[in-house]
């Protein structure tokens, strides 16, 4: 019989930095319902990738004197290596780059011009550079990106629109009428009151200010909205537009499009709009899934906390890592990230519950039947109901996964796991070991753990792939019957004369005091070492200086001033005074915060040649490191001007 398929996908991921343990959450979740629908025996098609077009990109890589496929390729390497470490099995990675996408994307594009859903008019309004999307007037909050809350660029260009607005009821009716279609259902309110009810506005699909984009076919002075680039992937990934369109006609439509919740707008009305305009059935659901917060607020790069997913999986293991992520944050709420929390967890629920369980169980055969039970054994009265918490864990766990709810499932294995240890404490094996004619009774006992650490490892497989393969090991457990999900369906599929083979802890405890002290530590070390600045200093009042003030040449020469050129810049959250600039100087970038946020707006700043002190000591200012000082010049008028200089020089060129 031919299986049944299944299509999810992550969204594709920006290369435009490293990506942080919030990307590997999604990934992580994605991964976890992929491995659950093969083992269920689906057809499996995983698709992830990465998003490599626009202005963003162009930006930094100009800045780094690279190409922009240069510089997508590096961050594309270190991405597939990160997916690699964590274990994620997808099947296909897209790249916006590929030249089948491209060529997919252009067809797109002029399917949905000659069928009149694209036309040309001229654009005017407000761009959001950091997230790639248009804004009307009254969409921005304070004159800020609604979503971001950065410094938006006024635009006026001619352009491509698509009719979004033409597709507005049939979403509408769409949405209520499926009520699967965005999970989890209190995402689709928001959907419908917030965007689609006030009215969709037709939208600016091309643009032509910059290059690092899809040229459309028909008109190469216009490149595709990056949006439209980038929705396209989970068609264009099948062979949609392709001489080869089998895939396509095997897994379109997606089952589910596993999305961040700032992302859902993007999934639930521009991709199902574009599908109705192409006249292509719309995905079966799409879930957008919660943030992962650090100290209360998003984890960014500028304010300096971010987690390094390779750094994590390194110190704890993936399958720690991956449990923790799973386990600790329900699927579609948010959730804090804290170093505590993850050891806790790994003591607790691992060490302690799953790891005791399995090193006592295998302990106790080696120590009371020399590593192999005999095919005698005799029942107790705790059995019945260990046997049914392992029918019902096996039920529920099902239920959970099907819903994509990853923490109740994980916590019902948990009482599970639990149950078998409180097995041991009832049963007390060590008392029964002293009766050399009650050995029946004992190697019932421990059959009963060895056969629910086997449920554990196939119920478990799906989020932690490469656990299970210690506990099969050490249970000598080799058929590949007794590790497929059906195989858990009915208590007692695992042959009585269990053998076992020793092994080290499979989550050796963490002593938690030790290792946050070790935490905390190279946490202050990176602070140190991160080369920061300060600017702020009081203005020189005067411009004439008695004898006593005058400096030698050496003490100027001690002062390090270069040219640098300002290659993002935001404001500093929480701060109407502050911008933090990310600054190009030769092959270096700092990050530099300033007082100037009065006078320019950081849209203005982005290109300035600016001068820059390199040598001062490190600062953290509100909590952001600042690696240097921009020079302005600033008079009793309360005017301030940041000092550029004259003429063509590069960046990184000495000021003396
Ligand atoms: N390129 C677009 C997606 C296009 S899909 C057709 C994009 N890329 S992204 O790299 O910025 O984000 C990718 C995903 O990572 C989003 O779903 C986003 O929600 C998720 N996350 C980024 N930071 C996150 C957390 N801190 N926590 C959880 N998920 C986070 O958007």
């Amino acid at each position: 019989m031919e299986k049944e398929k299944f299509y999810i996908t992550t969204p594709i991921y920006y290369p435009s930095d490293k990506l942080h343990i919030g990307h590997s959450y999604c990934t992580v979740a994605t991964d976890t319902m992929a491995r659950y629908k093969r083992i269920r025996g689906y057809d499996v098609m995983f698709l992830t990738g990465s998003d490599e077009h626009g202005q963003k990109i162009e930006r930094i890589a100009k800045s780094q004197n690279v190409t922009p496929k240069q510089y997508v390729d590096k961050i594309v390497d270190w991405i597939k290596e990160l997916w690699e470490l964590m274990d994620i099995s997808y099947d296909r990675y897209i790249r916006t780059t590929d030249e089948k996408h491209v060529k997919g994307v252009q067809k797109i594009f002029k399917k949905l011009y000659d069928n009149g859903d694209i036309y040309k008019s001229s654009y005017e309004g407000w761009y959001c550079t950091p997230c790639e999307t248009f804004y009307t007037e009254r969409q921005l909050v304070d004159g800020k990106c609604p979503d971001c809350g950065r410094e938006v660029e006024k635009l006026k260009e001619e352009s491509y629109f698509f009719k979004l607005s033409k597709y507005q009821e049939r979403l509408i009716k769409h949405i209520e009428e499926n009520v699967e279609f965005i999970q989890p259902s209190s995402r689709k309110n928001e959907m419908i009151n917030n965007f689609l009810k006030p009215g969709l506005e037709d939208l600016c699909v091309s643009r032509t200010s910059f290059k690092w984009g899809i040229p459309v076919e028909f008109d190469k002075g216009h490149i595709v909205y990056v949006w439209i680039d980038a929705l396209s992937n989970y068609i264009t990934a099948l062979g949609y537009g392709s001489e080869d369109e089998r895939d396509f006609k095997k897994y379109w439509p997606a089952d589910v499009h596993v999305v961040g919740k700032e992302i859902v707008r993007f999934h639930t009305i521009i991709w199902p709009a574009m599908l109705m305009a192409l006249e292509l059935p719309l995905p079966k659901k799409i879930f957008g899934h919660g943030w992962l917060i650090i100290d209360g607020g998003k984890m960014s790069k500028s304010k300096g906390n971010v987690v390094d997913p390779k750094e994590l999986a390194e110190r704890y293991g993936v399958d720690a890592l991956r449990y923790f992520l799973l386990r600790e944050i329900a699927f579609g709420q948010d959730g804090n990230f804290t170093n505590e929390a993850l050891i806790q967890r790994i003591n607790s629920d691992l060490a302690n519950d799953l790891g005791n369980l399995l090193s006592r169980t295998v302990g106790m055969i080696e120590k009371y039947f020399n590593g192999k039970l005999p095919n005698e054994q005799k029942g107790n009265s705790f059995d019945t109901d260990v046997i049914k918490v392992a029918k019902e864990t096996v039920e529920k766990t099902e239920e959970y996964m099907e819903k994509m709810l990853f923490s109740d499932a994980f916590a019902q294995i948990w009482v599970l796991i639990r149950r078998c240890n409180k097995y041991i404490d009832e049963t007390c094996p060590w008392i029964i070991a002293k009766d050399e004619k009650r050995k029946d009774e004992l190697a019932n006992i421990l059959y009963t753990l060895s056969e629910s650490l086997r449920i554990v490892a196939v119920l478990i497989s799906p989020g932690m792939p490469s656990t299970p393969n210690e506990i099969y090991k050490q249970l000598s457990i080799k058929d590949d019957n007794l590790k497929t999900w059906d195989s858990i369906k009915e208590f007692g599929k695992l042959a009585k004369d269990v053998k076992i083979e020793k092994a080290l802890p499979v989550f050796p405890r963490i002593d938690i005091k030790k290792e946050l002290e070790v935490l905390n530590k190279k946490a202050e070390k990176a602070q140190k070492e991160s080369v920061c600045n300060n600017k702020g200093k009081d203005k020189e009042k005067a411009n004439n200086f008695d004898e006593s003030s005058f400096i030698s040449i050496d003490d100027f020469a001690k002062v390090k001033i270069k040219t640098g050129e300002v290659i993002e810049c935001e404001k500093l959250e929480g701060s109407d005074k502050l911008l933090v600039s990310k600054i190009k100087i030769g092959n270096d970038i700092k990050q530099i915060v300033s007082g100037i946020a009065k006078y320019y707006e950081p849209s203005q700043m982005i290109g300035k040649k600016v001068c820059v002190v390199v040598n001062l000591k490190p600062v953290k200012l509100r909590g952001v490191v600042s690696e240097g000082m921009i020079l302005a010049a600033s008079d009793d008028s309360g005017k301030l001007n940041v000092v550029t200089v004259d003429g063509d020089i590069g960046s990184g060129a000495e000021i003396k």
